[in-house]
């Protein structure tokens, strides 16, 4: 270890975020308003996370009313509210049963142990491999950072665990043979990558994944916390397959619309192995959490919203082609699903999201060099003209800094 003297940062924060420098006071709807009073639109909503926008009035009105009741006992007791989201969410979905947690992490961390517990209560402990892919993200527990495999994330937390598989993207040779393996338990992929930048798998490819989990007695683990509920304009991602629903599906973000929730569903087979004492958490699926996601999930389940997420999706997609045609020196690539969009860049994408923060538009950082798009999903077609009308002047300032550079001036 370096003997250089340690310094502790002035706000006492583990520094562990790249944080631009905004302080946000209060949020309605898509704009939030600084502890400047500067007012931003927000294309980011906490990384797909606050989907009917901010301070939504029946949310509200959900957290006074259960803050006066009850907040906390224990998944020791019955929880009234945890059954009856627990009913609307396999209601809704492939899914007989829900385990809930606070982050979409620990809601992975449910989905990779029901799975090993499934093939280890049919007699096949062995059968432990998860298979993910290369641009996956799942979170920063440990379990998570090994499945997603991302080798920035791992270094210098020690030993890759066994039984983690990362293949590329759209290999399916490798898929192939790593599926027919008798040690693997379970495929786990986004239907669409968040943090990757984007990136849709095509739905020939999922319901491919099915009838080859199948094929081999193999789980099938969607993660959904970035892409589901409602964010491409389907309640759940993978519905846009068709037929290729999962075992396991985890779900998280949008479910609390900021409340930490999320939650593990599963067919009653695919948990046959979560009996009494194999999991458990203290907060996941309390009354105070439970209360928020149940009115969160009545509103990101309404098919006009849904309906709404692709109008507003296409009007997008539409235009931001458009800026891709007009500003090829900065925008390569448009991707994504509804309103997961992806813009892949030539400028780097870190020096883009300040500029349009100078527009006061926010939008998140990506990998593969990409912006997201990651409106709440009740943003009105109004408010996504006003987003393209800052990402052109985003673009149009990205273009005078790179001349700038070129010739050697600074713009
Ligand atoms: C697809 C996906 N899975 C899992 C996670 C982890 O969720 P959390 O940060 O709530 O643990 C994220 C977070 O960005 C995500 O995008």
């Amino acid at each position: 270890m370096s003997n250089a003297a340690v310094s502790v940062p002035a706000d006492h924060l583990m520094g562990v975020y790249n944080r631009a420098p905004l302080a946000f006071l209060r949020g309605e709807g898509v704009r939030l308003t600084t502890t400047d009073g500067e007012v931003y639109l927000d294309c980011m909503a906490g990384i797909a996370t606050c989907g009917l926008g901010h301070a939504h009035p029946r949310l509200v009105a959900a957290v006074k009313r259960q803050s006066e009741k009850l907040w906390h006992v224990s998944n020791v007791f019955r929880i009234p509210e945890q059954e009856a989201l627990a009913a609307r969410l396999t209601e809704a979905s492939f899914a007989d049963v829900v385990f809930f947690t606070n982050s979409g992490a620990e809601a992975l961390e449910c989905a990779l142990k029901t799975a090993r517990k499934y093939h280890a209560a049919r007699g096949a402990p062995e059968r432990i491999d998860i298979i993910g892919f290369e641009g996956a993200f799942h979170g920063r527990t440990y379990a998570t950072i090994n499945a997603a495999g991302n080798p920035s994330y791992l270094e210098g937390f020690g030993p890759k665990l066994p039984g983690y598989v990362q293949l590329n993207f759209g290999d399916h040779d490798a898929l192939k043979t790593a599926i027919a393996q008798p040690t693997t338990a379970a495929v786990l992929v986004e239907p669409v990558q968040g943090e990757g930048g984007a990136r849709a798998l095509p739905d020939a490819c999922l319901r491919g994944l099915r009838e080859l989990c199948d094929q081999h007695g193999v789980l099938l683990i969607f993660d959904e916390v970035q892409c589901g509920l409602g964010r491409t304009g389907q309640l759940f991602a993978h519905e846009w397959a068709g037929a290729a629903t999962p075992d396991i599906m985890a779900l998280a973000k949008a479910l609390g619309n900021g409340f930490p929730v999320g939650a593990c569903l599963a067919t009653a087979k695919a948990a046959q192995g979560m009996t009494v004492g194999a999991h458990g958490s203290t907060y996941g699926g309390n009354p105070f959490a439970m209360a928020v996601a149940l009115e969160t999930f009545d509103e990101l389940s309404k098919p006009d919203l849904l309906a709404h997420v692709r109008e507003v999706a296409g009007y997008f997609t539409q235009q931001l082609e458009g800026l891709k045609t007009r500003f090829p020196d900065i925008i390569v690539d448009i991707r994504g699903r509804g309103l997961l969009i992806g813009i892949k860049l030539i400028p780097n994408n870190r020096a883009f999201m300040a500029l349009a923060r100078d527009q006061h538009l926010l939008i998140a950082g990506g990998g593969d060099n990409c912006v997201r798009l990651l409106p709440p999903l009740v943003i009105s077609l109004e408010e996504a003209r006003e987003a393209v009308a800052k990402l052109e002047a985003t673009c149009e300032a990205a273009r005078q800094a790179a001349l700038a550079e070129q010739s050697g001036t600074t713009p």
